[in-house]
């Protein structure tokens, strides 16, 4: 377990229960608890905070927490920031949904962010004299690859957008992103890749595709289920 240097932050108060040094982070608390009931074994809740729950138990004998991010970059920072530097988590694993942005991905297909560009302001802070290219962790990445393709898992391996709009006024903003080859979009990683690399933690982004941008085929909740164990299985396997 990791080590906490504080017994509770404005956003998580675990009242003593540890939190494990790898995280798994769906944006939805409720998604949080599925996966803990789902996978683990010796259950403990460690935040109840704004419904923003958080679970600790053990994987295959290991110790793994998973706890609800919300939506967008300023909620998982924050949630991520007190992880990292108050309760010492160190490998922190973005799990959720994409919409996918290439011709060549299908619904369900699982993407895993190597990179994740952004049109949010927040790399603003780190007051760099250029732009800093947010990056996964390559010993996760690497590590979320290999078991995908043990698992015969059809997966897709590059740069994601974290978009703070999920309905843009520009409806071109997605196409000039899509030349530049991004592969999918979602809201988070971007602030969760740079809080991690500020801090010198491993952080990674598994997807699963819900939608295609500019189709609207409609997806069944069996269909997601499926899709999202594959998802989760992959990313226990880092644990
Ligand atoms: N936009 C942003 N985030 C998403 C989407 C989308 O279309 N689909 C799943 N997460």
């Amino acid at each position: 377990m990791s080590s906490t240097t504080m017994t509770s932050t404005p956003h998580i108060d675990p009242k003593g229960v540890d939190i494990a040094e790898t995280i798994l982070l769906p944006g939805d608390p409720l998604r949080a608890k599925f996966i803990a009931e789902t996978y683990f074994d010796d259950i403990r809740c460690f935040n109840e905070v704004r419904n923003m729950l958080g679970f600790t138990g053990t994987y295959q004998g290991r110790p793994v927490s998973v706890m609800g991010t919300g939506m967008g970059i300023p909620s998982i920072s924050l949630y991520s920031y007190e992880l990292i530097h108050h309760f010492g988590v160190k490998n922190l694993i973005r799990v959720g949904t994409c919409g996918a942005m290439q011709e060549n991905m299908e619904l369900y297909d699982v993407v895993i962010a190597q990179g994740a560009s952004t049109d949010s302001n927040y790399l603003q802070q780190f007051d760099l004299p250029g732009q800093w290219a947010p990056l996964s962790s390559y010993r996760l990445l690497e590590k979320a690859k290999r078991v995908a393709d043990e698992r015969g898992q059809r997966t897709h391996v590059g740069n994601v957008l974290s978009s703070d709009v999920f309905y843009g006024a520009d409806p071109d903003a997605l196409g000039r992103w899509m030349k530049m080859g991004i592969l999918a979009v979602e809201m988070e990683s971007a602030g969760l890749f740079a809080n991690a690399a500020a801090a010198g933690v491993d952080a990674l982004g598994i997807f699963t595709v819900s939608d295609k941008i500019g189709s609207d085929v409609k997806t069944t909740p069996e269909e997601r289920q499926t899709a999202f164990t594959a998802m989760i299985e992959i990313a226990l396997d880092l644990a």
